[in-house]
């Protein structure tokens, strides 16, 4: 087996992105997008890609610290002065070095993995990856002469109008023999950009008498490389487009995949249906055979089998088995909602546990609050939490019945199978089995007790 090392390019400023953040860190579906080239590159039994920062340094080493090595370039001086960093961590550490763009996030390890074989059976100190497309999107041309051989990379701003309708362009994905890239780094010439391009290296090559291999990307989505926002959307829409297919293969229905978005670490099961405009983010886990949108946003969250979430929000929640929410709620932090249970139009519930078949089917805020199995939560209920100073607990037992727009002033609890008004105003904990009403709430009689 040869023995690889990576570096990944990820100092430039990218400028075009006309942004605070350096571009690297802009966030793809839920993940930097360094995060896609690394894991592209992640080989088992590997060692570390070595990463060369510049711009943002800090930021990104923070972010990636466990992933990867840092080397610093500064000043920045170009692609091929960038490889060049690199060379004090890995001269005589690798027989091959890789290297690809931090602003690559489509290339899947299938293609890496392609290259690197091509490169183990081939005797020239470079291999690398070329793709053909219309739109151009200023990379640099790759020139083959008339017996089809790469001769060199021109950059977009140094091409002739000859070379610049040439349609084979450069990904930026290159396999070099390490003992030849580190001695032709050294011949690289200073562009009239005032940089060190990497791609002068194939150049350089052929000069040498060295045959440059080429190996055409049959899929070009892999070698969008991103330098603008527009770049960023594009590439968000087949990282997209991949995903759901996906889980489509595996059993979801997606009513309309360019209308649903699935971060890359969402897990659903068979059987289940998204309806457009939902999002399934970060951690989230969904059961089989759910219903879930439209418009549903469900963020490192838990549903279970057999859920239907219609037109609503859930944020850092638990769903069991067979619950109904929605349209319009809203579950935050903290939410847990046993099995069967029912939450209909506009109810919010946060750092809460609803008991099995609790109903709450309108209007209701539902915080800091322990509710147990079969409670009625009439329409317009709010727990008054807090006390303009700090957060405090409600109880409810089951069986209770929570009449319309009864207010419960926390903390307070509410005895099993108890009842309240509608309208009343609880202040002091309501025995088991009696009715209260009234502002302020009192027990007015006794209740048989429930079966
Ligand atoms: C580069 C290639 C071009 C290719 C295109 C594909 C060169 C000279 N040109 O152009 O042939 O078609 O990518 O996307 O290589 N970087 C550094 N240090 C530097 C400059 C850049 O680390 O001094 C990093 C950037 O952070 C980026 C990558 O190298 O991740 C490419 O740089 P970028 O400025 O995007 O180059 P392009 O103009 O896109
Ligand atoms: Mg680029």
């Amino acid at each position: 087996m040869m023995i690889v090392r990576t570096v990944i390019l990820a100092a430039g400023q990218g400028t075009r992105m006309r942004s605070k953040l350096p571009k690297v860190l802009h966030p793809l579906l839920g993940k930097p997008m360094l995060h896609y080239a690394i894991d592209a590159v992640q080989r088992e039994m590997d060692a570390k890609p070595v990463v060369v920062v510049g711009h943002g340094a800090q930021e990104i080493q923070r972010a990636f610290a466990d992933q990867a090595l840092f080397v610093i370039q500064d000043p920045l001086l170009g692609t091929g002065h960038a490889v060049q960093q690199a060379e004090p961590v890995l001269k005589g550490q690798a027989e091959a070095v890789l290297v690809t763009y931090g602003d690559m996030p489509l290339l899947t390890r299938r293609t890496i993995d392609c290259i690197i074989a091509a490169h183990a059976a081939h005797t020239g100190p470079i291999t690398m990856l070329t793709m053909i497309e219309e739109d151009p999107r200023g990379f640099g041309r790759v020139l083959r002469d008339t017996r089809g051989y790469v001769t060199e990379i021109v950059e977009e701003a140094q091409a002739s109008p000859d070379q610049l309708n040439v349609r084979e362009l450069n990904p930026g994905v290159y396999c070099f023999s390490a003992d030849w890239l580190w001695q032709a780094l050294e011949r690289v010439p200073l562009s009239p950009k005032g940089e060190y391009y990497l791609t002068d290296t194939i150049g350089i090559a052929v000069a040498d008498g060295l045959s440059v291999q080429a190996i055409l990307l049959d899929d070009p989505a892999e070698g969008i490389g991103i330098n603008t926002r527009l770049h960023l959307s594009e590439a968000q829409a087949v990282l997209q487009a991949r995903i759901n297919r996906q889980w489509m293969l595996e059993g979801v229905s997606i009513i309309d995949p360019l209308r649903t978005v699935i971060e890359p670490d969402a897990r659903i099961g068979e059987d289940t249906i998204i309806w457009p405009d939902s999002y399934i983010l970060g951690s989230s886990v969904v059961g089989s055979g759910c219903v879930l949108g439209p418009n549903t946003w469900v963020k490192d969250s838990r549903v279970g089998d057999g859920c239907r979430v219609f037109a609503s929000i859930l944020e850092d929640a638990v769903v069991e088995n067979r619950v109904e929410i929605g349209p319009y709620a809203h579950l935050r932090s903290g939410a847990h909602l046993a099995s069967g249970v029912h939450m209909g139009n506009f109810g919010e519930v946060k750092n809460s546990y609803l008991g099995s078949g609790v109903k709450m089917g309108h209007f209701s805020y539902i915080g800091d609050a322990q509710i147990g199995q079969d409670v009625n939560i009439g329409a317009g209920t709010v727990t008054c939490n807090f006390d303009g100073v700090q957060k405090n607990h409600t109880e409810i037992e089951a069986g209770v019945f929570i009449g319309s727009d009864t207010m419960l002033v926390a903390p307070v609890k509410i005895g099993e199978g108890a009842r309240t008004g509608a309208g009343a105003v609880v202040t002091k904990d309501i025995p088991p089995n009696t009715l209260a009403v009234g502002v302020p709430a009192r027990v007015i009689r006794a209740l048989k007790k429930r079966e």
